[in-house]
Protein backbone atom coordinates (compact mmCIF):
# COMPACT_ATOMS: atom_id res chain seq x y z
CA UNK A 1 0.00 0.00 0.00
CA UNK A 2 1.35 3.50 -0.91
CA UNK A 3 1.83 6.05 1.62
CA UNK A 4 -1.12 8.07 0.52
CA UNK A 5 -3.32 5.51 0.70
CA UNK A 6 -2.60 4.65 3.84
CA UNK A 7 -3.05 7.82 5.27
CA UNK A 8 -6.21 8.39 3.40
CA UNK A 9 -7.21 5.13 5.40
CA UNK A 10 -5.87 6.56 8.55
CA UNK A 11 -8.07 9.92 8.06
CA UNK A 12 -11.21 8.14 7.06
CA UNK A 13 -10.97 5.52 10.17
CA UNK A 14 -10.53 8.84 12.64
CA UNK A 15 -13.35 11.07 11.19
CA UNK A 16 -15.79 8.06 11.22
CA UNK A 17 -15.08 5.83 14.05
CA UNK A 18 -12.17 7.61 16.33
CA UNK A 19 -10.10 4.88 15.67
CA UNK A 20 -6.52 6.20 15.63
CA UNK A 21 -4.06 4.11 13.92
CA UNK A 22 -0.62 4.81 14.03
CA UNK A 23 2.22 4.13 11.01
CA UNK A 24 3.42 0.63 12.83
CA UNK A 25 -0.22 -0.60 12.21
CA UNK A 26 0.24 -0.16 8.33
CA UNK A 27 0.62 -4.42 8.21
CA UNK A 28 -2.56 -4.73 10.53
CA UNK A 29 -4.30 -2.45 7.79
CA UNK A 30 -2.71 -4.28 4.68
CA UNK A 31 -3.96 -7.71 6.19
CA UNK A 32 -7.53 -7.04 7.28
CA UNK A 33 -8.54 -4.79 4.37
CA UNK A 34 -6.75 -7.42 2.20
CA UNK A 35 -9.14 -9.72 3.44
CA UNK A 36 -12.02 -7.37 3.13
CA UNK A 37 -10.53 -6.69 -0.60
CA UNK A 38 -10.64 -10.86 -1.18
CA UNK A 39 -14.61 -11.10 0.03
CA UNK A 40 -15.62 -8.47 -2.06
CA UNK A 41 -13.60 -8.85 -4.95
CA UNK A 42 -11.87 -6.16 -5.33
CA UNK A 43 -8.68 -6.51 -6.95
CA UNK A 44 -6.44 -4.72 -4.14
CA UNK A 45 -6.01 -2.02 -1.85
CA UNK A 46 -5.19 0.49 -4.39
CA UNK A 47 -8.96 -0.25 -5.79
CA UNK A 48 -10.01 -0.26 -2.66
CA UNK A 49 -8.66 3.79 -1.80
CA UNK A 50 -10.13 4.28 -5.26
CA UNK A 51 -13.59 3.22 -4.46
CA UNK A 52 -13.68 5.41 -0.82
CA UNK A 53 -11.90 8.64 -1.73
CA UNK A 54 -15.52 10.05 -3.52
CA UNK A 55 -16.91 9.76 -0.26
CA UNK A 56 -19.73 8.67 -1.68
CA UNK A 57 -20.28 4.50 -0.36
CA UNK A 58 -21.05 4.36 3.35
CA UNK A 59 -21.84 0.85 3.17
CA UNK A 60 -18.06 0.38 2.04
CA UNK A 61 -16.33 2.64 4.72
CA UNK A 62 -18.57 0.63 7.01
CA UNK A 63 -17.10 -2.20 6.04
CA UNK A 64 -13.78 -0.84 6.40
CA UNK A 65 -14.30 0.47 9.53
CA UNK A 66 -15.72 -2.82 10.88
CA UNK A 67 -12.77 -4.74 9.76
CA UNK A 68 -10.29 -2.48 11.58
CA UNK A 69 -11.94 -2.94 14.72
CA UNK A 70 -11.16 -5.16 17.61
CA UNK A 71 -13.59 -6.47 18.83
CA UNK A 72 -12.23 -9.16 21.56
CA UNK A 73 -14.18 -9.09 24.93
CA UNK A 74 -15.07 -12.01 27.20
CA UNK A 75 -17.71 -12.64 30.10
CA UNK A 76 -17.32 -10.89 33.37
CA UNK A 77 -13.84 -9.34 31.57
CA UNK A 78 -11.65 -8.06 34.37
CA UNK A 79 -14.33 -9.26 37.25
CA UNK A 80 -14.33 -5.68 39.81
CA UNK A 81 -16.39 -3.72 37.52
CA UNK A 82 -18.78 -6.41 37.82
CA UNK A 83 -18.23 -6.61 41.35
CA UNK A 84 -18.35 -3.01 41.59
CA UNK A 85 -22.04 -3.06 39.59
CA UNK A 86 -23.09 -6.05 41.99
CA UNK A 87 -21.90 -4.69 45.43
CA UNK A 88 -21.88 -1.13 45.01
CA UNK A 89 -23.90 0.32 41.66
CA UNK A 90 -26.83 -2.00 42.31
CA UNK A 91 -27.61 -1.54 46.01
CA UNK A 92 -27.13 2.37 45.40
CA UNK A 93 -29.93 2.48 42.34
CA UNK A 94 -32.04 0.38 44.47
CA UNK A 95 -32.56 3.10 46.89
CA UNK A 96 -31.75 5.69 44.64
CA UNK A 97 -34.65 4.54 41.84
CA UNK A 98 -37.17 2.97 44.47
CA UNK A 99 -39.80 5.83 43.56
CA UNK A 100 -39.19 4.89 39.54
CA UNK A 101 -39.17 1.15 39.50
CA UNK A 102 -36.52 1.41 36.53
CA UNK A 103 -33.14 0.66 35.69
CA UNK A 104 -31.23 1.09 32.02
CA UNK A 105 -28.03 -0.03 31.64
CA UNK A 106 -25.65 0.58 29.08
CA UNK A 107 -22.60 -0.90 27.52
CA UNK A 108 -21.23 1.71 24.90
CA UNK A 109 -19.26 -0.65 22.91
CA UNK A 110 -20.91 -4.66 23.34
CA UNK A 111 -18.78 -6.28 20.72
CA UNK A 112 -20.16 -9.80 20.66
CA UNK A 113 -22.15 -9.15 23.44
CA UNK A 114 -20.40 -11.07 26.32
CA UNK A 115 -20.25 -7.67 28.49
CA UNK A 116 -24.15 -7.50 28.48
CA UNK A 117 -24.88 -11.07 29.01
CA UNK A 118 -22.92 -10.54 32.63
CA UNK A 119 -24.37 -7.60 33.36
CA UNK A 120 -28.18 -9.30 32.12
CA UNK A 121 -26.57 -12.74 34.49
CA UNK A 122 -25.90 -10.33 37.41
CA UNK A 123 -29.20 -8.94 37.31
CA UNK A 124 -31.04 -12.27 36.98
CA UNK A 125 -29.48 -12.93 40.68
CA UNK A 126 -31.28 -9.95 41.70
CA UNK A 127 -34.04 -11.02 39.85
CA UNK A 128 -36.27 -11.00 43.64
CA UNK A 129 -35.40 -7.46 44.53
CA UNK A 130 -35.81 -7.07 40.90
CA UNK A 131 -40.05 -7.64 40.88
CA UNK A 132 -41.65 -5.37 39.61
CA UNK A 133 -39.19 -3.25 38.44
CA UNK A 134 -38.36 -2.27 34.52
CA UNK A 135 -35.18 -3.09 34.03
CA UNK A 136 -33.46 -2.67 30.19
CA UNK A 137 -29.70 -3.36 28.47
CA UNK A 138 -29.24 -1.42 26.31
CA UNK A 139 -26.08 -2.72 23.97
CA UNK A 140 -24.52 -0.73 21.07
CA UNK A 141 -21.67 -0.86 19.03
CA UNK A 142 -20.10 0.74 15.72
CA UNK A 143 -20.03 -2.73 13.97
CA UNK A 144 -23.08 -4.38 12.91
CA UNK A 145 -21.17 -7.32 12.20
CA UNK A 146 -20.74 -8.23 16.09
CA UNK A 147 -23.66 -6.97 16.95
CA UNK A 148 -25.44 -9.87 14.50
CA UNK A 149 -23.29 -11.83 16.59
CA UNK A 150 -24.80 -10.39 19.91
CA UNK A 151 -28.20 -10.91 18.96
CA UNK A 152 -27.68 -14.49 17.95
CA UNK A 153 -25.72 -14.66 21.57
CA UNK A 154 -24.09 -18.16 20.29
CA UNK A 155 -20.57 -18.46 21.45
CA UNK A 156 -17.85 -21.12 20.86
CA UNK A 157 -16.33 -23.57 23.39
CA UNK A 158 -13.30 -21.04 23.74
CA UNK A 159 -15.37 -18.53 24.10
CA UNK A 160 -17.22 -20.15 26.78
CA UNK A 161 -14.45 -20.96 29.19
CA UNK A 162 -13.32 -17.44 29.08
CA UNK A 163 -14.35 -15.75 32.05
CA UNK A 164 -18.15 -17.77 32.68
CA UNK A 165 -18.23 -19.32 36.21
CA UNK A 166 -19.65 -23.16 35.41
CA UNK A 167 -22.62 -22.71 37.28
CA UNK A 168 -23.94 -19.83 34.85
CA UNK A 169 -22.62 -21.47 32.16
CA UNK A 170 -25.35 -24.16 32.96
CA UNK A 171 -28.50 -22.48 34.34
CA UNK A 172 -28.38 -19.38 31.08
CA UNK A 173 -26.82 -21.19 28.00
CA UNK A 174 -28.29 -24.09 26.02
CA UNK A 175 -25.91 -26.39 24.21
CA UNK A 176 -25.81 -27.12 20.50
CA UNK A 177 -23.61 -29.17 19.23
CA UNK A 178 -19.80 -27.63 20.06
CA UNK A 179 -21.20 -24.08 20.38
CA UNK A 180 -23.37 -22.79 23.59
CA UNK A 181 -26.51 -20.53 23.44
CA UNK A 182 -27.48 -17.78 26.14
CA UNK A 183 -31.46 -18.45 27.11
CA UNK A 184 -34.06 -16.40 25.03
CA UNK A 185 -34.71 -14.77 28.73
CA UNK A 186 -31.21 -13.41 28.74
CA UNK A 187 -31.51 -12.15 25.24
CA UNK A 188 -34.77 -10.88 25.66
CA UNK A 189 -33.03 -8.23 28.35
CA UNK A 190 -30.61 -6.92 25.89
CA UNK A 191 -31.50 -4.57 23.02
CA UNK A 192 -28.98 -4.46 20.92
CA UNK A 193 -28.95 -1.29 18.73
CA UNK A 194 -25.99 0.30 16.07
CA UNK A 195 -24.51 3.26 17.39
CA UNK A 196 -21.01 5.48 16.93
CA UNK A 197 -19.69 6.69 20.63
CA UNK A 198 -18.86 10.21 18.56
CA UNK A 199 -22.03 10.53 17.15
CA UNK A 200 -25.01 12.13 19.27
CA UNK A 201 -26.36 9.63 21.51
CA UNK A 202 -29.41 11.85 22.65
CA UNK A 203 -32.12 9.27 21.27
CA UNK A 204 -30.81 6.37 23.69
CA UNK A 205 -32.19 8.02 26.67
CA UNK A 206 -30.67 8.28 30.15
CA UNK A 207 -28.67 5.49 31.85
CA UNK A 208 -28.03 4.78 35.74
CA UNK A 209 -24.91 2.90 34.74
CA UNK A 210 -22.52 3.31 31.64
CA UNK A 211 -20.40 0.60 30.53
CA UNK A 212 -17.61 1.79 28.42
CA UNK A 213 -15.08 -0.54 28.53
CA UNK A 214 -11.72 -0.98 26.39
CA UNK A 215 -13.23 1.09 23.23
CA UNK A 216 -11.15 4.37 24.14
CA UNK A 217 -7.74 2.63 24.67
CA UNK A 218 -8.29 2.92 20.58
CA UNK A 219 -8.54 6.79 20.15
CA UNK A 220 -5.74 9.24 20.47
CA UNK A 221 -6.48 12.05 23.84
CA UNK A 222 -8.36 14.45 21.82
CA UNK A 223 -11.10 11.57 20.84
CA UNK A 224 -11.55 10.49 24.04
CA UNK A 225 -12.40 13.64 25.40
CA UNK A 226 -14.96 13.65 23.03
CA UNK A 227 -16.43 10.34 23.66
CA UNK A 228 -16.09 11.41 27.50
CA UNK A 229 -18.33 14.60 26.21
CA UNK A 230 -20.92 12.31 24.49
CA UNK A 231 -21.98 10.30 26.77
CA UNK A 232 -21.82 12.25 29.97
CA UNK A 233 -25.48 13.59 29.48
CA UNK A 234 -26.50 10.57 29.02
CA UNK A 235 -26.05 9.74 32.76
CA UNK A 236 -28.84 9.85 35.32
CA UNK A 237 -28.09 12.09 38.28
CA UNK A 238 -25.62 10.07 40.61
CA UNK A 239 -24.97 7.78 37.75
CA UNK A 240 -21.98 5.70 37.33
CA UNK A 241 -19.55 4.86 34.50
CA UNK A 242 -17.34 1.84 34.55
CA UNK A 243 -14.32 1.66 31.80
CA UNK A 244 -11.51 -0.79 30.74
CA UNK A 245 -9.07 -2.24 33.50
CA UNK A 246 -6.37 -0.13 32.17
CA UNK A 247 -8.34 3.10 31.64
CA UNK A 248 -9.16 6.53 33.32
CA UNK A 249 -10.35 9.71 32.80
CA UNK A 250 -7.81 11.45 34.38
CA UNK A 251 -6.09 14.01 32.50
CA UNK A 252 -8.44 13.45 29.56
CA UNK A 253 -11.90 14.47 30.40
CA UNK A 254 -13.68 17.08 33.00
CA UNK A 255 -16.83 16.24 32.53
CA UNK A 256 -16.45 12.26 33.73
CA UNK A 257 -14.73 12.33 36.65
CA UNK A 258 -13.36 9.45 39.22
CA UNK A 259 -15.68 9.08 42.39
CA UNK A 260 -13.15 9.51 45.32
CA UNK A 261 -15.07 6.81 47.64
CA UNK A 262 -14.95 4.14 45.32
CA UNK A 263 -11.85 3.54 42.87
CA UNK A 264 -12.37 2.17 39.47
CA UNK A 265 -16.27 3.99 39.35
CA UNK A 266 -16.59 7.46 37.36
CA UNK A 267 -19.15 10.01 38.00
CA UNK A 268 -20.39 13.11 35.74
CA UNK A 269 -18.78 16.33 37.44
CA UNK A 270 -21.53 17.77 38.17
CA UNK A 271 -22.59 14.74 40.82
CA UNK A 272 -19.55 14.94 42.04
CA UNK A 273 -19.70 18.59 42.96
CA UNK A 274 -23.26 18.00 44.26
CA UNK A 275 -22.21 15.58 46.97
CA UNK A 276 -22.61 17.12 50.14
CA UNK A 277 -18.76 17.77 52.22
CA UNK A 278 -17.86 15.44 54.47
CA UNK A 279 -18.64 16.39 57.87
CA UNK A 280 -16.00 17.37 60.29
CA UNK A 281 -16.68 17.27 63.83
CA UNK A 282 -15.34 20.24 65.66
CA UNK A 283 -12.68 19.85 68.10
CA UNK A 284 -14.03 21.37 70.97
CA UNK A 285 -18.14 20.18 71.80
CA UNK A 286 -20.38 22.93 70.46
CA UNK A 287 -22.64 23.70 73.67
CA UNK A 288 -26.06 24.76 72.06
CA UNK A 289 -27.18 28.05 74.35
CA UNK A 290 -30.30 26.84 76.50
CA UNK A 291 -30.13 23.53 74.71
CA UNK A 292 -31.22 20.17 76.78
CA UNK A 293 -28.89 17.81 78.22
CA UNK A 294 -28.32 13.97 76.87
C1 LIG B 1 -12.28 -4.48 22.37
S1 LIG B 1 -14.00 -4.38 22.12
C2 LIG B 1 -14.56 -4.12 23.79
C3 LIG B 1 -15.76 -4.96 24.12
C4 LIG B 1 -16.23 -4.89 25.58
N1 LIG B 1 -16.63 -3.55 25.92
C5 LIG B 1 -15.16 -5.38 26.53
O1 LIG B 1 -14.58 -4.58 27.28
O2 LIG B 1 -14.88 -6.57 26.56
C6 LIG B 1 -14.13 -2.76 21.41
C7 LIG B 1 -15.44 -2.53 20.64
O3 LIG B 1 -15.58 -1.14 20.38
C8 LIG B 1 -16.23 -0.99 19.14
N2 LIG B 1 -15.97 0.39 18.65
C9 LIG B 1 -14.86 0.91 18.11
N3 LIG B 1 -15.03 2.20 17.78
C10 LIG B 1 -16.29 2.51 18.15
C11 LIG B 1 -17.06 3.71 18.09
N4 LIG B 1 -16.58 4.84 17.57
N5 LIG B 1 -18.32 3.67 18.57
C12 LIG B 1 -18.84 2.53 19.10
N6 LIG B 1 -18.16 1.37 19.17
C13 LIG B 1 -16.90 1.36 18.71
C14 LIG B 1 -15.62 -2.07 18.28
O4 LIG B 1 -16.45 -2.40 17.18
C15 LIG B 1 -15.49 -3.22 19.29
O5 LIG B 1 -16.56 -4.12 19.21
Amino acid sequence: MTEADFNFLRLLLHLRSGLSLSPEKRYLAESRLGILCRRRGIDGLATLVQMLRPGTDAALENAVIEAMTTNETLFFRDQTPFELFRNVILPERLALNAATRSLRIWCAAVSTGQEAYSVAMILDEMAPRLAGWKVQIVGTDISGEVLERARDGIYSQFEIQRGLPIQMLLKHFQQNGDKWQVSERLRAMVELKRHNLLEPSGHLGQFDVIFCRNVLIYFDLPTKAKAFEAIAPRLAPQGAVLLGAAETVVGISTVIVPDRQHRGIFRSRDCIQAQPAAISLPVEPVRAAGGSRF
